[in-house]
């Protein structure tokens, strides 16, 4: 979720603790993009960390005074002062060593100090060979954390520093810096409960081709579908998100599966749902395909061109709540979006309890979109529908901060 960036967020006081891995050079990205976000950021690096990135590069990147030890400032109590400020701790690149040490609650260096004094949300970003994440030891710290509140975000799957590839890799900077965030907006918003719970989120938009090079397609990113599918992994959710035709990089914790027409999704969501718990249409489907795709690209020609047959693209959230009524089976929760533009005869809202009804779903989320707003930018305004009358209005924000509340109704439906 790159260019996540935007400057009129209020100030807040961070601590970026960076950990001795290769991916530290990774986290310089995610200093600059704490900042650009306005905040002030304290740096604090493990000795290992300052063998991979030196202490210049962070001091001029935070344009604040970088220090690692207990002992340097000593009269300014940094061990307990850093930790009593800061409104929110992210350690990045989270080796297995500092997991470990921070689960034993070890106080050896300024971070470590540091972690046991915050009492704000602290929040993990992991990067390691893929054997030592998924070794015993790291599991039982990674869980001991997680258990007293801490997020700790899953790697990503992708090529270590050797020539291996596997899971492991430091999460995007850009997807740490919209956790954080969140975070920072909501520090309850990525309790771990939906632990054990399987959810399908689609994303971005369809294309329904015209010929081998040409397509009908509409301007969804898919950025609000990652960030929910981000948030529910963040809540412990196994996530299958299905990308149609979105640029992003896959969001820690979720299974991607990229796909490119509605006959397509509509596949994969039919075969995805069938043990999933809920579903969120947060894809932008083609209403209608062209009725023949032509086997070579279309030449220009000199006559006039033929005007394009359409046909009706079957309706995937409304067949997903027909088959639910038909079998009295498949995702406990459907969740459904609308993007609305509002005209002469009705406004968005009005639209939305309109579409709520007429697609049956339990949830509907319904965002204004047109002039510049919604699609492709970080921030998000909506408005939750629920099916029994609920109705949650969440002003504009960060797309991160709509998930969580997406997540929020879907959950209170699954245990009520
Ligand atoms: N949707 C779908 N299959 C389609 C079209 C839409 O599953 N062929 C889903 C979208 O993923 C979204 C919801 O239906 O969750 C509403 O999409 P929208 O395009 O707003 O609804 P439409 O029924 O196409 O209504 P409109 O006439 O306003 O376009």
């Amino acid at each position: 979720m790159s260019d996540d960036i935007v400057a009129d967020r209020p100030s807040r006081r961070i601590v970026l603790g960076v950990g001795g891995g290769i991916a530290a050079y990774k986290v310089a990205d995610l200093l600059r993009k704490l900042v650009e976000l306005g905040h002030d950021v304290t740096v604090v690096p493990t000795a290992a960390a300052l063998r991979f990135v030196g202490e210049p590069t962070w001091a001029a990147l935070s344009h604040r005074p970088v220090r690692t030890d207990v002992f340097t400032d000593a009269h300014e109590v940094p061990h307990v002062q850093l930790g009593r400020d800061a409104e929110l701790v992210v350690v990045a690149p989270a080796t297995a060593d500092l997991i470990a040490r921070a689960a034993h609650g070890m106080a050896d260096d300024l971070l470590t100090n540091t972690l046991l004094t915050a009492r704000c949300p602290v929040l993990f970003a992991p990067a390691m060979h893929t054997e030592m994440w998924e070794h015993a030891a790291t599991a039982a710290n990674v869980a001991t954390l997680r258990s007293r509140g801490v997020t700790v975000l899953e790697p990503a799957i992708g090529r270590l520093t050797g020539s291996d590839t596997g899971r492991g890799r430091l999460p995007e900077p850009a997807d740490i810096a919209a956790i954080a965030e969140l975070l920072l907006h909501r520090p309850d918003a990525t309790p771990p409960d939906l632990v054990g719970r399987r959810i399908v989120v689609t994303a971005g938009g369809t294309r329904e081709a015209l010929d081998p090079v040409r397509f009908l397609g509409n301007r969804s990113s898919g950025r609000q579908g990652f960030a929910i599918a981000m948030v529910a992994a963040a809540r412990g959710a196994h996530v299958t998100l299905l990308a149609a035709n979105v640029e992003l990089p896959p969001p820690p914790g979720a299974d991607v599966i990229r796909i490119g027409s509605a006959e397509q999704l509509r596949e994969a969501t039919h075969q995805a749902v069938k043990d999933a718990d809920a579903v969120v249409m947060a894809a932008a489907v083609a209403d209608f395909r062209p009725a023949a795709v032509v086997g070579h690209k279309i030449k220009k020609g000199d006559e006039d061109p033929a005007p394009v047959a359409l046909v009706r693209n079957p309706d995937i959230l409304a067949e997903l709540v027909s088959a639910r009524e038909r079998n009295h089976s498949g995702p406990a929760v459907i969740v459904g979006f609308a993007a609305e533009t509002g005209d002469d005869d009705s406004d968005v809202l009005s639209y939305g309890r309109a579409k709520l009804a007429r697609k049956g779903c339990d949830l509907l989320v319904v965002n204004a979109v047109g002039e510049d707003k919604a699609f492709g930018r970080p921030d998000n305004a909506a408005v939750i529908l629920g099916a029994d009358g609920f109705e949650s209005h969440i002003p504009l924000g960060p797309k991160t901060v709509l998930a969580a509340a997406v997540c929020d109704a879907v959950i209170s439906l699954l245990h009520g």
